[in-house]
């Protein structure tokens, strides 16, 4: 596997949005992506930030980014966060015809490549997609709402995709994302996941940059 043996993904959806730099700024050295969450209001009926936001915060940390676009016509929008410096955009199959050729541009435009299937989305049908992307991306909730509570029975798309990749001998990230805490993380990472994403628990503590160390000790003594 290329880069860290295990991902902390803080999301920004339970940070300050009036103060994201510093929200931001606040997991640096802790945190090995930043997940910045864009929704559109009509992929999923809730409303984050766009292009220009993402471009502003890109300039004020070192920290990768890693957006997740929650978003319809991802082939029209994606690219624009490749170019702007995202080092991982991941898309949603639900709202893409063509996932593989959007991989390609994305990687083209400079980013890794994401695919995120959300909560009722099996895996089973993208599994011959996988060699084309860097990171699947297995939603743990319903997405567009931070802060709800993880669904155990989704790790067993992790499962399937980890078996799947370990075959094929794909170097694939495979990112869990909503409900991602102390109580949850371990059984995440047993199933397969590699990177988490956490909102509620990192935000949500008086610490963030603790949050994520005790977030990725746990990952760790799972994962072993
Ligand atoms: C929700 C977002 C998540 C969200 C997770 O659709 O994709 O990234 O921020 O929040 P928590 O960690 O609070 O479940
Ligand atoms: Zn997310």
């Amino acid at each position: 596997m290329i880069g860290p043996d295990i991902v902390i993904a803080p999301s920004i959806l339970a940070a300050d949005f009036a103060n994201l730099a510093a929200e931001a700024r606040a997991v640096e050295g802790a945190a090995d992506w930043l997940h910045v969450d864009v929704m559109d209001n009509h992929f999923v009926p809730n409303l984050t930030i766009g292009p220009a936001v993402v471009a502003s915060l890109r300039a004020a940390t070192e920290i990768p980014f890693d957006c997740h676009l929650m978003i319809e016509d991802p082939k029209r929008w994606a690219p624009a966060y490749a170019e702007l410096g995202a080092y991982n955009v991941t898309f949603h199959a639900e709202a893409c015809a063509d996932p593989v050729a959007l991989a390609r541009d994305l990687r083209a435009a400079g980013s890794k490549a994401g695919l995120a299937l959300d909560r009722d989305t099996p895996v089973e049908p993208y599994l011959e997609l996988l060699p084309h992307f860097d990171t699947l991306l297995i939603m743990t909730i319903k997405a567009g709402f931070g802060g709800q509570r993880f669904i155990p029975e989704l790790l067993d798309k992790v499962r399937l995709a980890r078996r799947h990749a370990k075959a094929g001998h794909l170097e694939l990230r495979i990112e869990v994302d909503g409900g991602i805490a102390d109580d949850t993380i371990a059984a995440a990472a047993e199933a397969g996941a590699d990177a988490f994403v956490a909102g509620t628990a990192v935000y949500g503590a008086d610490d963030p940059a603790e949050a994520c160390r005790k977030l990725r000790a746990l990952a760790a003594a799972a994962a072993r």
